[in-house]
């Protein structure tokens, strides 16, 4: 079914009652499978500092808080209500001494060079306003020889189901792979998970030393 102009601009930048009320349990759900298997490809240590860009309703970054037992998480998020709901959940669940959430966007990340051991972002890519200049970014904040997970919808899927039309930003795993190359990381492994709605891929990469 196509997406609709309400719908895009929601996933892009969740807001409003709509966007504070539903959207991140709406995400949540659909981006469930998805979010297990970048969680998977992580392969975190407990000892592991960590960062999400754009964590939505926060499925895969409470899953990383539970597994960072002696590291840290950091999230960065463009959306306000997104970050008011995953601090709240953060706090129910007790996590709040090892996450830190912040309001940022990927071309700008708050942080120093080397800091993170890992760093991941699921069905973000598309709203990057310049895909290289996000994956440099997240090479600089991470430590030489550290991973960084993407996870983002095939290209071919997202382009049937009408989301170029509203200003979505699709790419395939080669066109990724390239980019990672020219912003400073090796890409290490490929995966691909098939849902009802398209394939979900999952990239990993390493910065380079
Ligand atoms: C489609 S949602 C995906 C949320 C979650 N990662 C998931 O897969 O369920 C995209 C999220 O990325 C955030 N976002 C969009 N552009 C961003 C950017 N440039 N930097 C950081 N976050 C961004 C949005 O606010 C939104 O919460």
């Amino acid at each position: 079914m196509p997406v609709s102009r309400f719908m895009a601009r929601q996933l892009a930048r969740p807001r409003g009652l709509f966007g504070r009320l539903f959207l991140g349990g709406m995400l949540d759900r659909a981006n469930l499978r998805g979010n297990a298997l970048v969680h998977e490809v992580l392969a975190l240590s407990p000892s592991d500092r960590v960062l999400e860009v754009g964590f939505g309703g926060g499925d895969l970054l409470v899953r990383l808080a539970d597994t960072v037992s002696g590291g840290g998480v950091e999230g960065v998020e463009l959306s306000l209500p997104m970050l008011r709901r995953v601090d709240a959940r953060v706090r129910r669940r007790g996590l709040s001494g090892r996450v830190r959430l912040q309001e940022g966007a990927v071309d700008a990340l708050p942080f120093e060079a080397g800091h993170f051991d890992c760093a991941c972002s699921v069905n973000t890519v598309y709203f990057w306003p310049d895909l290289r200049r996000g994956l440099a970014e997240l090479a600089r904040v991470l430590r030489p020889g550290g991973r960084l997970v993407l996870g983002f919808g095939s290209d071919v899927a997202m382009r049937r189901a009408g989301y170029e039309a509203h200003g979505f930003r699709l790419y395939s795993m080669e066109e990724i792979e390239r980019a990672l190359r020219e912003s400073g990381l090796r890409p290490t492994a490929r995966e691909r998970l098939e849902q009802a709605r398209g394939a979900f891929f999952v990239s990993r990469s390493r910065r380079v030393a």
